[in-house]
This record gives C-alpha cells, structure tokens and sequence, in this order.
C-alpha cells in the first residue's frame, strides 16, 4: 500500500542511520504534520520534502537547556532571531532562554512580552527561565505553570545583570513556592564579595578562578542541597564547575540534577586564559584540568544530566574591556553539537550518552511530552549529523551577533548537516531554509 495517498509524507529522511529508542539501527524516517508518523524501511513512498541521509546519522533534537539571547534591552548582543539562527545552524531544535535580559524576565508580563517577541522570528522551539527575586518570591507557584515557561532560574551569586537571591531566608522563601524543578547558578554571593579585593582595580584575566575560587562554588552548592531538602524540593545545578561539586551531588540524587557546559568539558586554566585572555572569562570560571577530568568522570558514572550551553554572548570590543570590568560569558548554541560529537569522536563518552545528555536528559528533567527520543508520535525534532566531517570552527561560521567563539580554529570531527523542527527543515548543508517558525516548548507543568 505504499504510496497510496494516505501514506504521503511531509518530510521523509531516507536512509540514515537513526538513534531509535532500542539502538542505532538504519532506518528512513517518515514526517506528518510536524509528528514522526513511521520508521522503518519506507521504499519509494512519496514525501514533499526528501532528505537523502545515507552515511549520516539521525538524532533526537538537542535541546540546548541554557542560552541567553539577550533581547530585549540588549540586542547589540544577540536577539532572539539571531540567537535561535546560530542554534538552528549548530543542530539544536529547541532552547530554554534565560531571565537576565533588559528588563529581567520576573513577571506575567515580561515573560509573554519575550513569547510574543519570539513568534515568527524563532528558528528553534523556545522557552524562557523565569528569575525569581525577592519580591516575586510568594508568585513563583502561579508564574512557573504560565505557557512558554521554562521553569523558574536563582542566580545566587552576581554574575551579569543584577538577578540575585544570595540569601538562605531568600532562598527559603524562592524553593517553597510552586513545584518544578528550580534551576540554580550556585556561586556563594558572600564569598565573591569578600574575595574581590583580588581582582578589583586590575588583573590578569587568569585570576578569574582565583577570585570565584573551587569553594565559592562548592559553598553555594551545599548551602543549597540543604534548603533543597528542607523544602523537598527538586533543584538543578547549573554549570557545574567543580571536582568537590560532583562529589556532592552525587549523594542527593533524590533531589538534584546536574548540567555541565561544552566549555567547561573542553578548556581547562591556565592555558585558556594564556590564549583567550578575557574570552576565556565565564561564571563560574573554567578552572584546572583536574576538574574537568572530574566533570568527565561524572559524565561517565552518570551523575551528569544534561548539557547546557550557557551561550552567553557579548561584542568583542566589551570582552576586551579590561578584567575585571570585561563581562563574563562566551557564546556556545553554535558549536554545542560539534564540540561534543568531537568528545564522542575521541573516546571521551559515547554517541548513545551524548543524545541522553541532549535530548532524553533534558526531556525526562524538565517534563517535555513528546519530545527527546526518535519513535512513533514523538514530535519531528531532528539533528541529522555528519560523524565523519572534519571541519574547522571558524569566527565567520558564528551566527550569533557577537561574531566570535573560544573554538576558532579548532579543528573538529562531527558536524551537524540538516535541522528538523517540528518537522520542518530550517538548516541543510549549513544554510538556512524556510522560515522562522519555532514554537513555544509546552510542559508536562505549563498551561
Ligand atoms: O558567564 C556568564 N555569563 N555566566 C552567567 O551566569 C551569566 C552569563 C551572561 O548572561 O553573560
């Protein structure tokens, strides 16, 4: 009956091998009404759109749970168009966008002002992280179900913006309100204030992990696994930065989940402050390599969750401001996929944990029906990758406004060639196609 009118599909990925919820297993995949509608060999059904993957890999869309796009209020850095277009080029389908915009993402109406600005620019499914503060503290359980709401992001300690809940009554008040999982940037507020006197007035951007030294991070993050258990409360740490942190949260699995960032897998101080200067320069910092072995360590017992990319862009002339006055944050969305296929490439962790760290990771964590696996009625999300290209990451390949990355002239092997959201292809070959046309990600727990 193949061929029959029935059968004709939207978009029909023929002959890839394909990431199935059972394992690798060479397969086409037929797309209807923006669903994966079959699987299996399809023969010469017909489709409006076909993908001929032979020798390329089909994988559940990366969801990047991290980026922060920047509009409004800073569009000279990013803007939602533009953020979801290096995502889209990078092979990522979906993106949850963080609070500290212009003004910060804390209330009904600042959150469906970015889902507004967002419909008919956004290459990807998106989602934005809701900042708590101390005055909207008591509103989280309303504000976290609102659509198009990732969940609810505390930073406590000052990084850019000035979000901050530092405090344990604060952070009290923030963990009783609403029920989804609280996403958490666990620097200690206290400690960074204190131990400022080592930068202040100038320094070597190497410094940078010296000032937000290994136990900033680690106070912040046993501070808050005991508030977390107090309020029974599940938590998200994010970027996680440290040996002693993943120690940690080993020990509370019941409550925590664990997100690490390409960067922080890949350089390691103080060679990448030597290179980099200042465009190395992130919170929390890239530290020595004896803690990166430990995140990879962690990738490898499964402590680790999901990858985020904490794409985090800034232009070039206010990364070159003098340190410490230079903003912290490097861009990421871009090159999240093929910096972490290189890892798969190298031995570091397998192609089957990669897609669990991408795609059923974040999936499962933060409650996401129909998405991060490739099977039967799961939404068409798919990043269709090449795992023998190498290819060179190059600033001119970055997309993002801020024209850079920390990888330019790095050299990789595995590169994203087609993205398919919602069934929609919106990148082949490195260009573009269609038009914006991402959704707003739905929640097992939103409206
Ligand atoms: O390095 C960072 N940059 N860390 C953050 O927590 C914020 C981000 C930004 O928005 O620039």
């Amino acid at each position: 009956m193949r061929g029959t009118v029935a059968e004709r599909y939207d978009l029909l990925v023929k002959g890839s091998t394909v990431a199935t919820s059972s394992g690798f297993a060479e397969a086409d995949v037929g797309v209807r009404a923006g669903r994966i509608v079959a699987l299996g060999d399809l023969g010469r059904a017909p489709a409006a759109t076909v993908v001929d993957a032979r020798g390329l890999h089909t994988l559940p869309g990366v969801i990047d749970s991290q980026v922060h796009f920047r509009e409004p209020g800073l569009e000279h850095k990013e803007d939602l168009e533009t953020g979801t277009r290096a995502a889209a080029l990078g092979g990522v389908t979906a993106v949850f966008e963080m609070p500290n915009t212009k003004p910060a993402t804390t209330g009904e109406a600042e959150l469906a002002d970015k889902c507004r600005r967002a419909e008919g620019r956004a290459w990807v499914d998106i989602a934005f992280w809701l900042g708590a503060t101390r005055d909207n503290a008591a509103q989280l359980a309303r504000l976290e179900r609102l659509p198009g709401c990732a969940g609810i992001k505390v930073f406590m300690g000052s990084s850019t913006g000035d979000l901050l809940v530092g405090d344990d009554a604060g952070l009290g008040e923030v963990l009783a309100s609403g029920s989804r999982r609280v996403a958490v940037h666990a620097e200690d507020e206290e400690r960074l204030r204190q131990r400022y006197t080592i930068v202040a007035g100038g320094a070597h951007p190497a410094r940078h992990p010296e000032w937000r030294d290994a136990e900033t991070a680690v106070a912040a993050t046993r501070r808050l696994l005991a508030l977390a258990e107090t309020a029974r409360r599940r938590v998200h740490v994010l970027h996680v930065s440290t040996a002693e942190e993943m120690t940690l949260l080993a020990q509370h699995r019941d409550l925590v989940s664990v997100e690490v960032t390409p960067q922080h897998l890949t350089l390691a101080a103080p060679g990448c402050y030597e290179e980099l200067e200042s465009f190395a320069q992130m919170n929390p910092p890239i530290r020595e390599a004896r803690h990166r072995e430990a995140l990879w360590r962690a990738v490898a017992d499964g402590i680790v969750d999901c990858i985020g990319s904490d794409h985090a862009p800034h232009t070039r002339d206010e990364k070159r401001k003098p340190y410490p006055e230079s903003p912290s944050g490097m861009p990421g969305v871009q090159t999240l996929l093929p910096i972490m296929l290189d890892h798969v490439a190298r031995g570091r962790l397998t192609l089957q944990r990669l897609i669990d760290l991408t795609s059923a990771g974040p999936a499962r964590l933060f409650g996401l029906p129909g998405r991060g696996r490739i099977a039967v009625g799961y939404r068409a999300d798919l990043s269709i990758v090449d795992l023998n290209a190498r290819r060179m990451i190059t600033h001119r390949w970055i997309a993002s406004r801020c024209g850079w990355t920390p990888f330019d002239g790095l050299t990789v092997t595995g590169w994203p060639v087609a993205t398919v959201v919602g069934g929609g292809l919106v990148m082949r070959d490195g260009a573009l196609c269609g038009e914006p046309s991402g959704k707003l990600v739905r929640f097992f727990d939103t409206a």
